[in-house]
């Protein structure tokens, strides 16, 4: 299963991306974000419901200039998030780093800006792996409709929420890490769980694969390497 999610992921092919019994037991939509179109961001806030969110290497972020949204907003005092606050996951912070948008949108949130800002991060990341990026803020601005996500430095030896996990399974797949992805909520006032996200797998034709399952990918490449 996992090498079928790696060459779906690889193929610009949306996957469903389940954490962890013991976190927050969500299923996330996640594709590659170079592969996103405003059919993709449609089908996210239609049968997701999440918030959509653009998960990138923590490499990729400080070369960019990208903090972690609760360090940018320490300013701010008591109110802000720190370890312990995330109730499934003591340990660490949330991956939030900044919310941008592409500069040559209008509103930013429509289906067509958002695949903008998206593609152009996707731009951004591949830039940064090939060793020459431009600078953000020439094509992004904050605030802005994309919630960016930063990984964890150590991937999934340091945090393991789908941040990590999709950044991961890009790395895995050998392409840029730069990974859109969004919950799917049910209408019940609760996330969807994880046997219907399988049922919307089966039913879509679409890969379904559990943290766990890259974890053991994760930790197998790393013995044997
Ligand atoms: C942003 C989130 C989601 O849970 C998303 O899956 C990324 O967070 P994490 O890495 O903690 O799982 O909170 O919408
Ligand atoms: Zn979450
Ligand atoms: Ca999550």
């Amino acid at each position: 299963m996992i090498e079928q999610a790696l060459e779906a992921l690889k193929q610009g092919k949306v996957i469903l991306l389940y954490d962890f019994d013991n976190r927050e037991k969500e299923t996330d939509f996640a594709v590659l974000s170079s592969a996103v179109t405003p059919e993709t961001i449609r089908m996210f806030r239609k049968d997701g419901g999440g918030l959509i969110c653009t998960a990138i290497s923590g490499e990729s972020a400080k070369a960019f200039g990208l903090p972690f949204a609760s360090d940018a907003l320490q300013f701010a005092g008591d109110i802000v998030e720190k370890e312990g606050d995330v109730p499934y996951d003591r340990r660490n912070r949330s991956s939030f780093s900044l919310w941008v948008n592409h500069r040559d949108t209008y509103t930013g949130v429509t289906d067509r800006d958002r695949a903008l800002t998206v593609t152009s991060i996707a731009r951004y990341v591949k830039d940064f792996e090939a060793g020459a990026h431009g600078k953000f803020s020439d094509e992004f601005r904050t605030p802005g409709h994309m919630a960016l996500l930063r990984a964890a430095d150590g991937l999934l030896d340091q945090r393991r929420g789908q941040t990590e996990l999709s950044v991961a399974l890009a790395d895995m797949a050998g392409v840029a890490p730069a990974v859109t992805i969004c919950e799917m909520m049910a209408d019940d006032g609760f996330a969807l769980d994880k046997e219907g996200a399988k049922a919307y797998a089966k039913k879509h034709g679409l890969i379904f694969i559990e943290g766990q399952d890259v974890l053991d990918e994760w930790e197998r490449r790393r013995t044997a390497a």
